[in-house]
């Protein structure tokens, strides 16, 4: 299939509103506003077709600029529709356009409070708190901005709780071999990249990665040495892998045996994405400490940590805090999101999904002949292909289909969860021919 282009057609250069420099308008102001102050109306950033190099490289950006969103498809600057299986990185699960979504940011910022600070109590923050607390192992909640922050905080607050029970050797944070749990100093320490890690060295004390397996972990998780184990329920950038419930059975064991944390990172798995609200559930172990963000509010930035009673009964005001994390606006459009995300008929949908989803990816894999694996639940799921991913994305991407990768021979498919049958059908027929 090629890109429609019945999209409605959309300028190219968006005019923006012009910002008077502060001297005009401070002398409009002192005289009263009599007239119209001479102003430069040339607007300071252009919609161009071509990238901007103002953006600093920190990303290998695909050559489109997109304007628009509708259901699971994204609009570009000229015009194309593109199928979204990204939801920009797990976070747009409801799709684009959602008029609830749209409504509840409405009345968030018809309450009047965008941000409040921490120092206060609000509506917003405790409801949303109250409900993720009821409807999860947790009995707290800490809010924060982002996936690599929630980590860092839960890393923060697993610490403080093994040095009251252990003493100041106890501090280990110890990830596994495959994980990706952002790209801040310790978060860094605990994911398995070395090229994100090497040039940034020394990383935060520590903090280490080690194999996937038992034995191993059984050698290194030393009651008087580890705080901390942190584990994606299934591993997101690291290729898609969905681990085994009877490994995270042994280490909920291993860790409560020994008097170490369990963190759960669920920032790209969580919140409905394996088709159940939470990706524990799926294996019936509950952590001690749990991270999410992308999905959460809704495209807005916002992370959060759950805690279990007692570890957060080791955490006193000063230990931790961020001034954004929990603003009433994010928070209200967060309350909205959870609700529609743990629907049970959303849930049962990304269920159902995902079984369909790996029969059509095992018929294409012996159509094709391209690829060597499939892996995934719900509507996140991972392909090793023989060619370079970036090269079928690219092939895709031309022929009306944005994916993701996870490793350098591995696709990731994350579709918006609100996505139809006959919209992942219309995708995986686009899929087959960029992989053929
Ligand atoms: C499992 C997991 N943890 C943490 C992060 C970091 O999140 P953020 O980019 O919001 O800092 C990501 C981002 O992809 C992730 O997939």
């Amino acid at each position: 299939m090629t890109p429609s282009t019945s999209g409605a057609a959309l300028p190219l250069s968006v005019p923006l509103p012009v910002v008077p420099h502060a001297a005009t308008s401070a002398a409009t102001s002192a005289a009263g506003a009599a007239r119209a102050p001479d102003v430069d109306v040339t607007p300071v950033v252009t919609c161009e077709r071509e990238p901007s190099a103002a953006i600093l490289g920190t990303y290998a950006r695909a050559p489109i600029t997109l304007v628009r969103g509708d259901g699971a498809e994204l609009i570009d600057i000229e015009g194309r529709r593109y199928l979204d299986f990204t939801s920009g990185i797990a976070v747009n699960a409801l799709g684009y356009g959602d008029p609830g979504l749209r409504e509840a940011m409405h009345a968030a910022v018809d309450a009047g409070l965008v941000h409040a600070s921490n120092l206060f109590h609000t509506r917003a923050a405790a409801a949303l708190a109250e409900w993720l607390v009821n409807h999860s192992f947790a009995d707290r909640v800490f809010f924060c901005n982002s996936g690599a922050e929630a980590n860092e905080g839960a890393f923060k607050f697993a610490r403080r709780w093994a040095r009251d029970r252990g003493g100041p050797a106890k501090h280990e944070i110890i990830g596994v071999r495959g994980s990706f749990h952002g790209r801040l100093f310790a978060s860094l320490g605990t994911t398995d990249r070395p090229g994100y890690r090497q040039p940034f060295r020394p990383l935060a004390g520590g903090a280490y990665v080690v194999e996937r397996d038992l034995d191993e972990l059984e050698g290194v998780l030393a009651a008087e040495t580890a705080a901390a184990v942190i584990v994606e329920p299934v591993q997101g950038e690291g290729g898609v892998r969905v681990l085994d419930p009877g490994f995270l059975r042994e280490l909920r064991a291993l860790t409560r045996e020994r008097d170490i944390a369990l963190i759960f990172d669920e920032v790209q798995c969580g919140l409905g994405r394996t088709g159940w609200l939470f990706a524990y559930e799926r294996s019936g172990v509950e952590p001690d400490l749990l991270t999410l963000a992308k999905p959460l509010a809704g495209g807005l930035p916002m992370g959060a940590v759950l805690l279990s009673a007692e570890i957060a009964g080791a955490i006193r005001p000063g230990d931790h805090g961020t001034t954004f994390g929990g603003g009433p606006f994010v928070a209200a459009v967060a309350r909205y999101v959870v609700e529609r995300l743990a629907d049970p008929a959303l849930l049962a949908a990304v269920r159902a999904h995902g079984d369909w989803m790996q029969e059509s990816l095992l018929a294409i894999a012996d159509r094709c002949g391209t690829v060597r694996g499939i892996r995934g639940a719900g509507l996140m799921w991972g392909i090793d292909v023989r060619a370079p991913a970036s090269a079928v994305i690219g092939r895709a991407r031309e022929l009306g289909l944005l994916l993701l990768s996870a490793g350098d021979h591995t696709l990731r498919l994350l579709p918006p969860l609100t996505i139809t049958r006959e919209a992942l059908a219309r995708g995986l027929a686009i899929l087959e021919d960029a992989l053929a």
